[in-house]
């Protein structure tokens, strides 16, 4: 059974990832720092894998934990590097820790696999498109000035990348281009935990409609969009998840070689407001919203061609707006009466 590191695997995205690995087969090897994430996501896990996966608690920053994680696990086949900082608004109030955390274990990961043949697949934004020139945006776009250190960090981890894999410092290597990753496991054991105040939109309607939140604002009903509110491709975070087993998969092709970078979206935008009575229509729940102003950084419509990835991984996102919203909603109902 091939070992798959999965840094941060104990987040969002990651938790997920782990399950559909399990189920393709794979052996997951987490690794997680717990900065951003919750131990008992790992007994969460377990109740839907039926076993408790291997876990190491460290920080990849850490060389000296990193070389002591690598004795006593030496048999690596691939990496799905989730592990990272990603507040977009904490990334402008404090660069360089930003810089520090997402580059620094980028850096180490490379450094200690240089001589292994490991597929890596690393975790990248839809971000580093900016505002597009064209809609759908296909891999082929320009990446554009970054918004914010936390949207450079993954411009910057994509050219370290290329370039490693150019000299033959690394083998193998895809990146993926999350568009905006929402909804939960269908059990509803494992989903997003947002720390604090949530920035984004999902987590912060299901929020609102448990109380904890009193209303939500709408960030701008003036853009350029059918109803005034930003576009977004919405993507299903077990779709999201599937794609990262594809990655692995085509990597292991004799064929591959190699960087390649791949969208994660459906093809499909939907505004702000869209998302809102979707969420009000499958769960019958009402919102209480407002509209407010614009917000600063943010872009007017962004969604993916997803082309190259239908093609060349294999993969398409199955899953509607509806479940999106649906499993939001009961993994938010779950953590209220099971809070972990
Ligand atoms: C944001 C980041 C993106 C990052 C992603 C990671 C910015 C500009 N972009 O994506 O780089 O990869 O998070 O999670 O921060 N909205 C509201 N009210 C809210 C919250 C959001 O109207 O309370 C709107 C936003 O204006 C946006 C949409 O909902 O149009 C989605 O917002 P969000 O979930 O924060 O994702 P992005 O901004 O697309």
């Amino acid at each position: 059974m091939a070992k798959i590191l999965v840094t941060g695997g104990l987040g969002y995205i990651g938790s997920h990832t782990v399950v559909e690995l399990v189920a393709a087969g794979y052996e997951p090897i987490i690794v997680d720092d717990l900065s951003n994430s919750n131990v008992k996501i790992l007994d969460q896990l377990s109740r839907i894998i039926g076993f408790k996966p291997a876990f190491y608690q460290f920080d990849l920053c850490d060389m000296q934990k990193l070389n002591e994680f690598i004795a006593v696990e030496p048999e690596i086949d691939g990496i799905i590097h989730f592990a990272a900082f990603k507040a977009v608004g904490e990334s402008v109030r404090n660069p360089l820790k930003y810089y520090r955390n997402n580059f620094y274990s980028l850096l180490n990961l490379l450094e200690v696999y240089k001589t292994k043949t490991i597929n890596f697949v690393f975790s990248s934004s839809c971000t580093v498109y900016g505002q597009p020139d064209e809609l759908p945006v296909t891999e082929n776009a320009p990446v554009k000035m970054a918004e914010s250190p936390y949207g450079n960090t993954k411009q910057i981890a994509e050219e370290i990348l290329r370039d490693a894999i150019t000299a033959g410092e690394a083998q193998k290597v895809i990146a993926l281009r999350y568009f905006n990753p929402v909804g939960a496991h269908d059990t509803a054991l494992i989903g997003e935990l947002p720390n604090g105040v949530p920035q984004n939109l999902v987590p912060f309607i299901t929020q609102t409609a448990i109380g904890k939140r009193e209303k939500i604002t709408v960030f701008g009903n003036n853009y350029n969009t059918k109803d005034g509110s930003c576009v977004r491709d919405y993507i299903h975070v077990v779709d999201l998840a599937k794609a990262h087993v594809a990655a692995l998969r085509l990597m292991e092709n004799e064929g591959f070689k190699g960087y390649d970078v791949f969208n994660l979206g459906t093809g499909n935008g939907n505004t702000v407001l869209e998302i809102i009575a979707a969420f009000e229509n499958t769960t019958g729940v009402r919102l209480n919203y407002e509209i407010g102003p614009r917000r600063e950084g943010d872009v007017e419509k962004v969604w993916g061609d997803v082309t190259k990835s239908t093609n060349k991984l294999h993969w398409q996102a199955q899953l509607g707006i509806d479940i999106m919203m649906s499993s939001a909603w009961e993994w938010e109902k779950y953590i209220a009466e099971n809070p972990l």
